[in-house]
């Protein structure tokens, strides 16, 4: 992506529906024989991954744009292959479902990433509590478990896709289940009223203990998936990186509470509408200092963004990874944008400059991309950004959502660069 910097944004820009939202909904799919209509829906390189599992598996899946309807009574085979799985590691997330619906699961045991080695300890512990008998062969982990059986299970860390694939895998089970020190994300809200409408019994979802009450069976659904937090948390930085004014629109102000507050904090002016978020800009920034935490703390999905705008800022902020061991990565490409960045383990202090100018940087996974789309966009003269399909996994239509605003980018094919 070749970005011309140095223009003011402006406008309304609309945001899509949830990535980290529809990922495990499609995967709650198979744990209904029914047909499930999804809506807002973004269109997007993940989502497609997971079309193609689903579909891999036995499942009919309509997409049509915006929509999707899946239909799972005709799943004839029980495995996420390591080629789907090495794509997209939310691939996981049907473990749990294929299991308690078909008594057996094989998924390709997913290696490390570019943020970290990220293993899914918590989610297979949790599975053996159940009474699931989970063993690892050639790189895939199989679960079995005739009827998995309701437990009390309280996790080590309130991971987001642990919680979200025993919830799935409690809906059938027998008895009741509970998850304590579970994840609080709104992505987990979304779940438990897509599986409530499906009709499992759930309490609590958004809170750190869910309860699972077991049924028999789950029916069809219709559900729309809530906009994406980090989709509007993005642009209302890229509005705050370029002196600008940008409502952004189909959203839920709710959802970012702590990102609002933190753009607050540097100086921004937010105004919250029922379904949409106006920041006009007063530069330059306010220097911050940030942690990530689970929800409802600083997203870790938001973190590089902010470390793009806080390297302009007026003075030195501080910034601390606590969920990804490795999620820095963006910053030594943004230092080569002139951003004063020190990296001290999963601490960084930046030092805010005045400017930022152009160069050739490299993209390393979703959110480093953004922020360094971002710093571009502030930056003096010419940014490339390499390894750009990145953004493709979680931005629907960035670069013509940007283009409205008023950016100047351009997406070139890898030769021509
Ligand atoms: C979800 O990942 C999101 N992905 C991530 O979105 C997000 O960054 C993350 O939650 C944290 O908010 C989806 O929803 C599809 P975790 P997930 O399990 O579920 C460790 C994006 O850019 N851990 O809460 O994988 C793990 O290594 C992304 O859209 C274990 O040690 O996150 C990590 O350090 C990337 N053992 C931490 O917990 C486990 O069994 C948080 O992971 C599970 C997790």
């Amino acid at each position: 992506m070749v970005i011309q910097g140095g223009n003011r944004l402006e406008g309304m820009v609309p945001v899509s529906g949830s990535k980290n939202a529809a990922l495990p909904i499609m995967a709650a799919t198979l744990l209904s024989a029914g047909d499930c209509r999804l809506t807002n829906m973004p269109q997007l390189k993940d989502i497609q991954t997971m079309c193609k599992l689903l579909t891999e598996l036995g499942a009919v899946v309509k997409f049509n744009s915006g929509e999707v309807v899946i239909n799972t009574v005709g799943i004839n085979k029980n495995n996420a292959p390591y080629e789907l799985v090495k794509q997209m590691r939310a691939s996981v997330l049907v473990l749990g479902p294929l299991l308690a619906r078909f008594g057996e699961a094989r998924v390709s045991l997913p290696g490390g990433c570019a943020i970290g080695s990220r293993p899914i300890d918590i989610h297979l512990e949790g599975l053996e509590a159940m009474g699931a008998e989970i063993t690892l062969q050639e790189g895939d982990i199989t679960a079995r478990a005739k009827q998995l059986e309701g437990a009390s299970i309280n996790f080590d860390f309130p991971s987001v896709g642990a919680t979200e694939n025993l919830m799935m895998a409690a809906t059938l089970a027998r008895g009741e289940t509970v998850l304590e020190n579970a994840a609080r994300e709104p992505e987990i809200i979304d779940l438990a009223n897509a599986l409530t409408m499906m009709g499992a019994k759930i309490e609590g979802a958004g809170t750190d203990s869910i309860k699972i009450r077991g049924v028999n069976t789950l029916s069809g659904l219709e559900h729309r998936i809530i906009p994406d937090r980090i989709e509007t948390g993005t642009y209302l930085v890229a509005a705050a990186i370029t002196e600008g004014k940008v409502e952004v629109v189909n959203t839920d102000p709710v959802l970012l509470q702590s990102v609002l507050k933190k753009l607050k904090q540097t100086g921004m002016e937010i105004k919250q509408f029922e379904r949409a978020i106006r920041l006009t800009a007063k530069f330059p920034p306010q220097p911050v200092d940030i942690v990530t935490m689970p929800y409802p703390g600083f997203p870790t999905d938001m973190q590089a963004q902010f470390t793009a705008l806080l390297s302009l800022a007026s003075g030195t902020s501080t910034v601390r990874e606590t969920i990804f061991e490795d999620r820095f990565m963006h910053a030594l490409e943004l230092e080569r944008l002139g951003a004063d960045i020190k990296i001290d383990g999963n601490f960084v202090t930046v030092h805010g400059t005045d400017s930022l100018e152009g160069a050739p940087v490299m993209a390393t996974d979703l959110r480093a991309s953004a922020a360094l789309v971002l710093a571009g966009l502030a930056a003096e003269g010419i940014t490339e950004i390499r390894r750009i399909y990145h953004l493709d996994r979680g931005y629907e239509k960035l670069q013509e959502k940007l283009g409205k605003l008023g950016a100047k980018l351009e997406r070139k094919e890898a030769g021509e660069v």
